[in-house]
């Protein structure tokens, strides 16, 4: 009886475009706007694309279809469905929540608050005449090292408030009111502000230049393994694969569903926005050259530095309306961070509520609680730094060896077989062989070789120029704590056993 209960309370998605604007609100955030068009640029521009399509290809679309199959077919989160592939994997997917819950969203959650103080700032350009003075020095105060925390910066603590109010607020509403809904408003605003934002980039005068330096092929840098570790590792991080949040986000899907279709447009959709924001980013860097008389190579910069020094930078020398432009470029990253934000926080909380039966109510506000407690750190002198450090960890280490896990319990304990008839059962595109050898050996020796070349760059010299100290404490030992809290979870005994929910399938 209780199973039956428990069945009927699993919610789900009103529409199926509710699924999919949740779904590619997941996958598009700040990494496609600030993260993408960089290491295009840094990559070799347009032959960087080669290399990011085939990870898109090779992993990308096979792993999208592995985790919103897994989680249609389970009706359940991460940890959920890994007890079903075998009790003994159950630590995998609580490891793949735990670091996102206790770690990803914790500095991202920052970096949205950085954004949400940017937008408010963009009101009267209160980045001042040296954006890069100003964001370091003024804003962040950063200090001279990872230990040196000295205290909290005040207004990000603030707007960090805010971030976790609002992604509390929608999590709290559960899956129809709260995050279907939230996405059928932030998705369409997301992508008119973004076309507004890049239509009026790219008439800029240099935006030609920019848009050539970020997309010139120089097919030579395909020879670098770097090249190829970022352009996985990106897929990785951009498709939001490895996180436990589409196999959340399927487990709300009705029976009758188009698993690899959608997994397909879920992809498509997400790359193609990176490639068009690039094109607004990159317009605005070649007006900035050109009206500055420096070449585009000196106003380029990383990740962090694109969004909030040379950005700021070319806002404040726009010919017209350059607030209202600051104001949209700093709306539109808060709201493809939040549509993000709460996908972690949903990934979680649905593993908790599959577990422990508490109600969401409950479960989603302590978490909000523990979140932004834990985010704090990242607000302090020394935040960059952590952030970066963890940022590199759980992104490069995490994901993909998640990833690998996830190809050898799927394909190798539960069997890829299994799962393709039960997706080809439902979708009108049917997958054949192709995507249980991708799944049992192709995804997984991709993984590994790029896991392996990680570490090789990585032991050669410390990531960022930080000590090794601060590298095995911050990173390497965020990966193991959290291992550690997976396998103590795992542990513990279920409400109703997992595989006792899917057995009337
Ligand atoms: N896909 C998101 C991005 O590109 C990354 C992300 C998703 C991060 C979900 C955290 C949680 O920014």
């Amino acid at each position: 009886m209780s199973k039956d209960v428990f069945i009927h309370h699993r919610p789900q998605w009103k529409s199926h475009i509710g699924f999919l604007l949740a779904a590619i609100g997941s996958a598009i955030g700040l990494g496609n706007i600030w993260r993408f068009p960089y290491l295009c640029y840094k990559n070799g521009g347009g032959a960087f694309l080669i290399s990011y399509f085939t990870a898109l290809l090779i992993v990308g679309i096979p792993l999208m279809i592995l985790e919103i199959g897994l989680g249609h077919k389970m009706k359940g989160s991460a940890p959920a469905s890994m007890a079903v592939v075998s009790k003994k994997w159950e630590w995998l997917g609580w490891w793949q929540v735990i670091f996102v819950m206790f770690g990803i969203i914790m500095y991202y959650s920052v970096v949205i608050s950085w954004c949400l103080n940017y937008f408010f700032l963009s009101f009267n350009a209160g980045w001042t005449d040296n954006p890069n003075a100003f964001f370091f020095k003024q804003f962040l105060m950063l200090s001279d090292s990872p230990f040196n925390l000295r205290d909290f910066r005040m207004p990000i603590l603030f707007s960090l408030l805010g971030v976790w109010g609002m992604t509390w607020l929608i999590v709290f509403g559960g899956v129809q009111k709260g995050l279907e809904r939230a996405n059928k408003i932030f998705m369409p605003l997301l992508f008119v502000l973004t076309a507004v934002i890049v239509l009026w980039s790219i008439r800029l005068p240099g935006a030609k230049e920019g848009i050539m330096l970020y997309l010139r092929p120089d097919f030579p840098r395909l020879r670098e393994p770097g090249v190829w570790i970022d352009a996985f590792s990106q897929i990785f991080f951009t498709l939001s694969l490895g996180f436990g949040i589409m196999i959340a986000y399927a487990s709300y899907l009705p029976k009758k569903s188009q698993i690899v279709k959608d997994s397909f447009v879920i992809c498509i959709v997400n790359c193609l926005y990176s490639l068009f924001a690039g094109l607004g980013v990159f317009s605005v860097l070649g007006y900035m050259a050109g009206t500055s008389g420096k070449d585009i190579s000196e106003v380029v910069s990383d990740s962090i530095g694109l969004a909030f020094v040379a950005y700021p930078k070319a806002i404040s020398l726009l010919p017209h309306f350059s607030k209202l432009f600051g104001v949209m470029f700093f709306a539109t990253l808060v709201i493809a961070g939040l549509s993000s934000a709460i996908s972690i926080l949903e990934a979680f909380t649905s593993a908790i509520i599959d577990k422990f039966h508490y109600p969401r109510k409950v479960v989603v506000s302590v978490l909000s609680v523990i979140g932004f407690l834990g985010s704090i750190i990242f607000t302090t002198h020394a935040g960059l730094y952590w952030l970066d450090i963890v940022d590199h960890f759980l992104t490069q280490y995490g994901l993909v060896l998640a990833g690998i896990l996830e190809c050898i319990a799927v394909g190798w304990i539960f069997k890829t077989k299994r799962l393709r008839e039960h997706i080809n059962h439902f979708s009108d595109w049917k997958l054949n062989k192709w995507w249980d050898v991708s799944i049992r050996f192709i995804c997984p020796l991709v993984l590994i070789i790029l896991f392996i070349s990680s570490l090789v760059q990585e032991l050669a010299k410390p990531y960022g120029g930080y000590s090794w100290v601060a590298i095995i404490m911050i990173g390497r030992d965020w990966l193991i704590y959290t291992l550690f809290f997976a396998i103590i979870v795992a542990a513990h005994p279920w409400k109703v056993e997992p595989k006792d929910r899917i057995i009337n399938e």
